[in-house]
């Protein structure tokens, strides 16, 4: 099989070091890919959102399936273009169509499905600048600190989690008036607050049947302890060790199978991963949020505890044979640590020369924000640069190996995390 990977991150990546594993893949492509995925794969210079152009690379290299990296192409409908195009429907799109793609693209139509099919969430309501008073009034019934976010899709910023009445309601004024996060928040939703810690959980599904892969949790905030802003994802281990038998079944039974279920029910065409974004509270699971993709970086962890070949899963989700497969899992642990540019989240210098990759060998460096110059360098083009995923017996082990690792690497301005793990 010829495969097209839609992304340019860590995930995709990992998604084509896994594929590249499989004997039923021929040839990958990569649009538009990174230094990494340019090793193993071709990288195709189109962006994710350009469907025409991505129609012109599947034709010319007759690709038989396109992996949907990013959330953006599929809130677009990249898979309903696939479908009503005579010469693209045989091809297979891994990644939901755009109306289940909105379970990401929209908060507050992702609450109503779950009030709808009674998934454990927290207590919400949407407003928008017509209902501005009432939101300012449930606020005012909401214990501190106040849950503000923006309906549409904000690059990860559209959060807010503020501890003051007075400034959660400036700024659901802010979002709803002064069009804080442009379209994305014209509708907002507020939400009780949740304490508890979070996970990760990635479902494969064919939309009748669905498989769990290992957990994994992820570090979001930019400083040690888990302070200062939210990034990406600074690392991730799996799998979560506070995740025992009795709490995945509470995961599959009141959560994962009313999704698969409320998917059927609803109608919405889902063929691809469903990212559930939970928090433990108490000994509960509760939903945070749906995105329809895999994670980044916890696909950095995950993909590679996978033994099952990934292609014939993918292949399943067309057949809709997933429910026949069993998936293996490695039993030893991994962690990834990402490294980023100096200044990440906020405002950050590229194009720094990254040395020391090659004298990596007890860990695998996953790629993110990083290419190659005209000088045949590896240079940094992002915020987050490479994530350094290696195996151990146990987390521990492999967040140790992944430290050693990271010593032999540089470049200018070059950060990590050094406590990913630290709450566990
Ligand atoms: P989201 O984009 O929905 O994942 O939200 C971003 C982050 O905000 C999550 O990863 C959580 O850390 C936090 N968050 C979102 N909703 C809640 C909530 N109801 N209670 C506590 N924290 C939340
Ligand atoms: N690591 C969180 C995300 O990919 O949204």
């Amino acid at each position: 099989m010829n495969i097209l990977i839609i992304g340019s991150g860590g995930r995709e990546h990992t998604l084509a070091w896994k594929i590249d594993q499989s004997p039923l893949c021929n040839q990958i492509f990569v649009a538009p890919g990174n230094s990494g995925t340019a090793q193993i794969a071709t990288n195709i210079a189109v962006k994710v959102n350009d469907f025409e152009a991505i129609k012109t690379i599947v034709i010319s290299n007759d690709i038989n399936m396109v992996i949907v990296g990013p959330e953006d192409p599929l809130v677009n409908g990249i898979h309903d273009f696939f479908i009503s195009d005579n010469d693209l429907k045989h091809v297979s799109v891994i990644g939901p169509q755009k109306a289940a793609a909105k379970l990401e693209g929209s908060k507050a139509f992702a609450k109503q499905f779950m009030s709808r099919h009674d998934i454990p969430t927290a207590k919400y309501k949407s407003f928008d600048v017509n209902n501005l008073d009432e939101g300012y009034l449930f606020l005012e019934t909401l214990m501190p600190p106040y849950v503000l976010k923006a309906d549409g899709l904000a690059a990860g910023k559209g959060v807010l989690i503020l501890h003051d009445l007075n400034e959660a309601k400036a700024e659901l004024k802010a979002m709803l008036v002064d069009a804080k996060f442009g379209q994305a928040s014209t509708k907002v939703v507020i939400e009780e607050f949740l304490d508890g810690i979070e996970l990760s959980c990635f479902v494969l599904t064919d939309g009748k049947s669905y498989k769990i892969l290992p957990m994994a949790k992820d570090y979001k905030r930019i400083g040690e302890g888990d302070t200062g802003l939210n990034t990406g994802g600074m690392g991730a281990i799996s799998p979560v060790p506070f995740v025992d038998n009795d709490f995945l079944n509470k995961i599959e039974t009141q959560i994962v199978i009313p999704t698969i279920n409320g998917l059927k029910k609803d109608k919405l065409p889902y063929k691809g991963f469903v990212f559930i974004g939970l928090i433990k509270v108490g000994d509960q699971p509760k939903v945070i949020e749906y995105n329809v993709r895999l994670g980044d970086p916890e696909t950095e962890v995950v993909l590679p505890r996978l033994k099952t070949d990934l292609l014939v899963l993918f292949n399943s989700l067309r057949l809709e044979t997933l429910g026949g497969m069993t998936i293996e899992v490695d039993d030893r642990a991994a962690a990834t640590v990402m490294l980023v540019s100096g200044g990440y989240p906020e405002s950050y210098q590229k194009e720094k020369v990254i040395t020391g990759l090659d004298n990596v060998v007890n860990s695998i460096p996953f790629h993110a924000g990083a290419k190659f110059d005209s000088n045949n360098n590896i240079v940094s083009s992002g915020g987050r640069v490479v994530a350094i995923t290696s195996y151990g017996k146990s987390y521990q082990k492999a967040i140790e190996k992944s430290y050693q690792s990271i010593s032999k690497i540089q470049f200018e301005g070059m950060n990590y995390r050094k406590d990913i793990g630290f709450d566990l």
